[in-house]
């Protein structure tokens, strides 16, 4: 066996995927669902089959086994995923001298390079020239265990020891440029340190690797007060976000992720204990890292800064989330108090509490809109009322929706009649959406039944393959699978799901997907009889299709006076007549 079936045979899809994707498991047949993490939905189309050690989306058409799904998740190449999954599931692997395409080496330079820079800023901020910062965090109450949690450390101002450092190593002139960790000087040669004098917080994509910084200034005067890591080919910064790999299991556990805004939020979230708090990094929120906290939760607690511009943020955070159809949740903190504050000043069970109790998002909406409509005239209710519509008119679940909008007039003061008005007029101004229809297997039942009876017994495949005449198996839709059925059993290997797999192409491998998840609706098990009935069916079809054929032959060479040529095709016709009648009739 060569290593990457090693591989394959050593590792789950289910738990795979399960690390991006929320997975539900239906019925006793090795099936998961979740919603596909490469296309927007709200209802899951994506399956994931545990026996035959695939995933299928019926929304968005991608399928493809466990290293595929890495592959595409992460951006990576083949060989990348492969290091990756062994590396993370303890399969040890052959040593190889390195990447071969250029892409593939400078992400892994990239990912050396910033593990190189995370130690020597931790480094730093535990020797001499990290007194200073080590103060700040003393006084920001940031304890050692939390600075070693995470890896916190501190950019020396020089501007040298990190260049030094990284040209010390094999890096290219190429891939320090990338990297973002460095600046070409403007006069004269050489490169010198892109963070300086800053308190360093190392950002890591979700297998916990660090691909970039966030660098926070230490005094007022450095501006700005955070310099981000700009984009690079590890660190798309539409889609991650900070912290995600360590709440991970928290947000899972708990059902619900706590949205921060600032890095030092999440430190002060996180060791007071709430585990399941990230935060973007440096940006606006984005659709991206919507996406993100979709594949792990449904429920989503905002908790941005007090200010004006954390409720604007708010604002356009809830009509994100609420477009991707998460529930959503907003934490106002009293005082005047960020996460952090309020943690430190108030303690981690009076945050809970907070976090316990925080309302739905409309009834914040709500008091945003009280604050904005003079409230004491009907029309500035039904304004206020107006301003909420567009959330409300989110929500997919109906009832839920109804309670909504009553729940809105009581709490607004508006007579719900009125309400109930405005509200159907806007649905009704509204186009109804266009149902999404999903593709439709291609595979005709028959064919599928059969398929299915060979991939799944021993005795279908020595008794019934053979017999299976080509012919017949080239005209059908998955005429691919059954040549790579044949090829297996010429070869004399012993069969299995994935030997298959690995004879066929990539249309091929589609079919083969596409014929076992079909099948999964009707419970994925086949009896001898239905697939021999199958068979004959299918046999008896073929032959109809091949009289006719020949029949509309003859036919046309008598027309034209190609008597020889009509002759013996009506010979080939009745010795095909006589063999169907030889068959059907036993
Ligand atoms: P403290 O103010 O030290 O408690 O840190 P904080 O992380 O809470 O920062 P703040 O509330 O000022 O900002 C929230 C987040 O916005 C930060 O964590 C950064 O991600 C981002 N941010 C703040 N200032 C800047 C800036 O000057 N540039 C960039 N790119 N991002 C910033
Ligand atoms: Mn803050």
């Amino acid at each position: 066996m060569d290593f990457v079936e090693q591989l394959k045979s050593s590792i789950d899809i289910v738990k795979v995927a399960g690390e991006y994707v929320r997975l539900k498991r239906v019925g006793a047949t090795g099936r998961y669902v979740g919603l596909c993490p490469f296309h927007q939905e709200k209802t899951p189309s994506f399956s994931v089959n545990q026996t035959r050690q695939f995933y299928k989306c019926f929304g968005c058409g991608v399928g493809g086994d466990a290293i595929k799904f890495v592959e595409e998740i992460e951006g990576l190449s083949f060989w990348e995923t492969v290091k990756m999954l062994a590396e993370r599931y303890g399969v040890p692997m052959p040593k190889r001298s390195d990447y071969s395409d250029a892409e593939s080496k400078l992400r892994g330079a990239l990912m050396d390079m910033h593990a190189i820079a995370a130690r020597l800023f931790q480094d730093n901020l535990r020797g001499p020239q990290g007194a200073e910062a080590r103060a700040y965090l003393e006084k920001r109450g940031v304890s050692q265990e939390v600075i070693d949690t995470f890896e916190i450390g501190y950019a020396e101002p020089s501007g040298q020891a990190l260049t030094r450092k990284l040209s010390d190593r094999i890096f290219s002139v190429e891939q320090l440029e990338a990297s973002g960790l460095v600046r070409k000087r403007n006069e004269g040669t050489g490169y010198y340190d892109n963070f300086r004098g800053r308190l360093m917080f190392p950002i890591h994509n979700e297998s916990g690797k660090a691909i970039a910084f966030g660098g926070r200034a230490m005094n007022d005067e450095d501006q700005p007060k955070y310099l981000n890591s700009p984009e690079t080919p590890v660190y798309k910064k539409t889609s991650v976000l900070y912290n995600l790999h360590r709440a991970r299991d928290a947000v899972r556990r708990s059902g619900r992720v706590v949205l921060v805004e600032g890095y030092m939020d999440v430190i002060g979230v996180y060791a007071a204990g709430v585990k399941e708090v990230v935060a973007s990094c440096g940006t606006a929120l984005t659709n991206g890292q919507v996406r993100t906290l979709h594949r792990h939760a449904d429920t989503v607690v905002v908790n941005f800064d007090p200010d004006t511009a954390g409720a604007n943020a708010t604002e356009k955070a809830i009509q994100l989330l609420l477009d991707e159809g998460l529930h959503v949740r907003v934490v106002a903190l009293d005082g005047g108090l960020d996460p952090d504050e309020y943690c430190k000043r108030n303690g981690a069970e009076a945050y809970v509490a907070k976090l316990d109790g925080a309302a739905t998002y409309f009834h914040w909406l709500a008091d945003r809109a009280r604050t904005r409509f003079d409230m004491k005239t009907s029309e500035g209710k039904v304004a206020a009322f107006k301003f909420l519509l567009p959330a409300v008119q989110k929500i997919s679940n109906k009832l839920e929706q109804a309670a909504t909008v009553n729940d809105l007039a009581s709490y607004l003061g508006v007579d719900p009649g009125l309400v109930l008005d405005q509200f159907k007029k806007s649905a009704a101004d509204r186009r109804a959406p266009v149902p999404q229809a999903k593709p439709a297997s291609a595979i005709p039942p028959m064919e599928r039944i059969l398929l299915n009876a060979l991939l799944a017994s021993d005795r279908a495949r020595t008794d019934m393959l053979p017999a299976l005449l080509p012919e017949l198996t080239d005209t059908f839709v998955t005429r691919e699978v059954f040549e790579g059925l044949r090829q297996v059993a010429g070869a004399g290997d012993a069969f299995s799901y994935s030997v298959l797999e690995g004879r066929l192409q990539g249309p091929g491998k589609e079919l083969l997907r596409d014929a076992v998840t079909a099948d999964e609706s009707t419970g994925g098990s086949v009896s001898w009889e239905q697939a021999q009935a199958c068979l004959r069916r299918l046999e008896s079809d073929f032959r109809k299709r091949q009289l006719g054929e020949l029949r509309t032959r003859v036919k046309s060479a008598e027309r034209e006076g190609r008597v020889e040529e009509a002759l013996s095709w009506m010979a080939e016709l009745s010795r095909l007549e006589r063999e169907s009648r030889g068959t059907s009739g036993g």
